[in-house]
């Protein structure tokens, strides 16, 4: 990996006819890991003309330009994906590893496994299956059971009540993302 990527730059400065430390376009850090919804600054230097970005995949990352030497690299989907900064010569690559921001996720699964007893681990069994249905339709269906329209006295409704608005969105926000 390290090899081919040497040997890449040291052909593009062949054919340049030019030193390679002042010319080959570099990228700091050539490697970093970020949370979904949070971004991190990557710096180039040694541009020669202008800087393409490409991706190895896409939906993971987006890359915008902050200013001339700086790019703003934002996480959007758990993964990992190759960027490569081009300039007319040469190219340099940044490795980025997208991971679920902590928080949420573990908060979501914390809450949600009041619900594991009756409606099966992380959702998958029991009386009503909830991985996978939207988060919408899970919210909808618990707010209408903690407001007790649907059934003021029944199983539902008293675990419906016992947590706020914003647990039951983070409820059913993760039963949603159980495939
Ligand atoms: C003690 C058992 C029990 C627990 C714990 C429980 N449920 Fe239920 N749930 C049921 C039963 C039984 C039904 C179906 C009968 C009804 O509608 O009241 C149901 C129905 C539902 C429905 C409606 C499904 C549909 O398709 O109509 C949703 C959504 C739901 N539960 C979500 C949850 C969530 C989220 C939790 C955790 C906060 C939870 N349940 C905890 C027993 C339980």
């Amino acid at each position: 990996m390290e090899f081919k990527k040497m040997g890449k730059m040291t052909l593009g400065c062949i054919a340049a006819a030019l030193s390679c430390s002042a010319f080959a376009v570099t990228a700091t850090p050539g490697s970093l890991t970020v949370a979904t919804g949070s971004a991190q600054t990557v710096q180039i230097a040694n541009v020669s003309g202008s800087v393409s970005v490409f991706s190895s995949k896409s939906g993971i990352a987006t890359v915008s330009m902050t200013d001339a030497t700086h790019y703003r690299i934002t996480g959007t989907k758990a993964g990992s994906v190759v960027l490569e900064f081009k300039d007319s010569k040469t190219s340099a690559k940044v490795n980025v590893t997208v991971t679920t921001a902590p928080s949420a996720s573990l908060n979501g699964r914390l809450l949600a496994s009041n619900c594991f007893q009756c409606h099966g681990t992380n959702g998958t069994g029991g009386f009503e299956r909830l991985a996978g249905k939207s988060a919408s339709e899970i919210y909808g269906d618990l707010k209408e059971f903690a407001s007790g329209q649907e059934d003021a006295n029944g199983i539902m409704a008293a675990h419906a009540m016992g947590f706020s608005d914003d647990q039951l969105r983070s409820i059913a926000s993760y039963f949603s993302s159980i495939r």
